[in-house]
């Protein structure tokens, strides 16, 4: 069996997997609630992820045992959330809570690595341009107003290598994770020398790096007596939730796409070098397969959306219940549309500042014509990457959908309508965790390589083919005129 951990905003989730790819047993334990000072601030506690960490791989273990698997755990994965700045001192103590993704407090230290360094040269010393969603912008914001903590950093970690740490006693980073700091030489694969001089980083406070299936570390005795799994254990360097997820849904060759509604939202492609958008509106990272690198293109509000829509207008409701009351009202919702910038926004327009809004209620509109335009502003802001893609050159074959948004009649269709192009679902979607499980087997040879862990393990299950995408498309060219509106009345 292999086990795949995800390190996620709102949880910790364990899984095992066999060969076959299937899904032995899985447990998931809650994080404790973001914690967020001001608007746009969002903090959480690292040691509260570890507690996480070791409550899920014990549970799954206690999980797989009841169900009579007593195999043993042959190796370990990890992935999470991604760009987290985890800061310790020397000895591995945590120095404050971690910045995470969604913080976006950061735009003056984005101006600022913008002017020092230069627009351009920051694309060509790291493929991506200076967005506060990424681990140096957030490192340069504790320089500057905690300087009594800043001196006390000796390393710096993401979200789901400091739950290795604590498991392993190593400081190490996979390649697609690194990615997303902004010290990256992606082009290279290797940390940014320039990068680390420029703002005044040591290279010795960033960990080892590794390829995504390569061995990095193995299970301590502390990290063993924490958890249950076996002291020895491989561990392998696994990758950034979309990294790993792609991983998971058989994204690694070029032409295949996924379409993911988590939290945030991501049209993920896989290239076989580095493709470079110019106006760093798409993600340029490492993937998690040697020799593979891949884009992205990221909506912060995604599945955030409909839960905020729960959450502040139907909190008795679930999710089910408020998308099949949507599924009664027409392709188009009348009129009404939905602008997701609940936390700014990243793909196209790299505006942390940009805000959320519904435009063309009329009388008629109803409670269920809310839950359907959230629905659809949710997948137009992906063909916005989709959009970006075209433009770009890049290839796009088949579109395979992962998250909440593959989980819904629905939300698949409706995304199948709004790219124009049928998408698939899979067998079994599990998220980063099963990708992890998949790189952590191919990491120790149970398949030869990341493609071959895919091709024995990941499954198509339907095909859905766009049914109404002459209406869809219109509501959407309508969409695309929402933002510019918005930023015209933007304070
Ligand atoms: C990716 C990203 C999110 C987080 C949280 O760039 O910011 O996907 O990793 O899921």
């Amino acid at each position: 069996m292999f086990l795949g951990i995800d390190v996620g905003t709102g949880g910790t989730r364990a899984i095992l997997v066999d060969r076959g790819g299937t899904v032995l047993a899985s447990h998931s334990v809650d994080h404790a609630p973001i914690r967020s000072e001001r608007v746009g601030w969002a903090e959480q506690s690292p040691e509260d992820w570890w507690r996480a960490a070791r409550e899920a791989i014990a549970g799954v273990l206690r999980e797989a045992k009841t169900a009579g698997r007593l195999d043993p755990v042959e190796a370990v994965g990890l992935t999470g959330q991604m760009h987290g700045c985890v800061l310790l001192d020397a000895c591995g103590e945590v120095l404050r809570p971690a910045l995470i993704w969604c913080d976006q407090r950061t735009q003056p230290q984005c101006d600022w690595l913008t002017e020092t360094i230069g627009y351009q040269r920051l694309i060509e010393l790291t493929a991506n341009p200076a967005l506060p969603n990424f681990t140096l912008t957030k490192l340069l914001w504790v320089r500057e107003h905690e300087p009594e903590i800043f001196a006390r950093v000796t390393h710096v970690l993401c979200p789901k290598d400091f739950v290795r740490l604590r498991l392993t006693g190593e400081y190490a980073m996979d390649l697609q994770e690194a990615s997303g700091t902004l010290l990256l030489d992606v082009v290279h694969r290797r940390w940014s020398t320039e990068m680390a001089e420029r703002t005044g980083i040591p290279l010795g406070w960033l960990p080892r790096l590794f390829e995504g299936p390569e061995i990095c570390a193995r299970i301590s005795s502390t990290g063993a007596t924490a958890t249950g799994l076996a002291a020895g254990t491989p561990v392998a360097a696994g990758a950034g939730d979309q990294g790993a997820g792609a991983v998971g849904m058989g994204i690694l060759a070029p032409g295949s796409v996924s379409a993911t509604i988590g939290t945030s939202g991501v049209v993920f492609a896989a290239t076989a070098k580095p493709t470079l958008d110019p106006k760093g509106r798409l993600h340029t990272f490492c993937h998690a397969a040697p020799g593979v690198w891949h884009v992205m293109g990221v909506t912060n509000g995604a599945g955030l959306s409909l839960r905020y829509l729960r959450d502040t207008f139907f909190p008795s409701r679930s999710y089910d219940e408020m998308t099949s009351s949507a599924a009664g009202i027409p392709p188009g919702s009348d009129g009404l549309l939905w602008a997701p910038y609940l936390f700014g926004e990243r793909t196209p327009h790299l505006d942390p500042e940009a805000r959320a809004a519904f435009v063309g209620i009329t009388a008629s509109t109803t409670a269920a014509h809310y839950v359907r335009s959230v629905l659809e502003g949710v997948a137009f802001s992906l063909q916005d990457s989709f959009t970006l893609f075209a433009e770009l050159g890049i290839p796009v074959e088949t579109i395979r959908l992962g998250g909440g948004g593959a989980r819904s009649p629905l939300w698949r269709q409706i995304q199948a309508d709004a790219y124009g192009h049928a998408v698939q679902i899979l067998e079994a979607e599990e998220g980063g965790a099963f990708g992890a499980a998949l790189l952590a087997g191919a990491g120790v040879g149970a398949w030869p390589s990341v493609e071959e862990a895919c091709q024995a393990a990941v499954r198509p299950a339907e095909t859905i083919e766009p049914r109404h995408a002459a209406v869809v498309a219109r509501a959407y060219a309508r969409y695309r005129k929402v933002y510019p509106a918005l930023r015209q009345i933007s304070g």
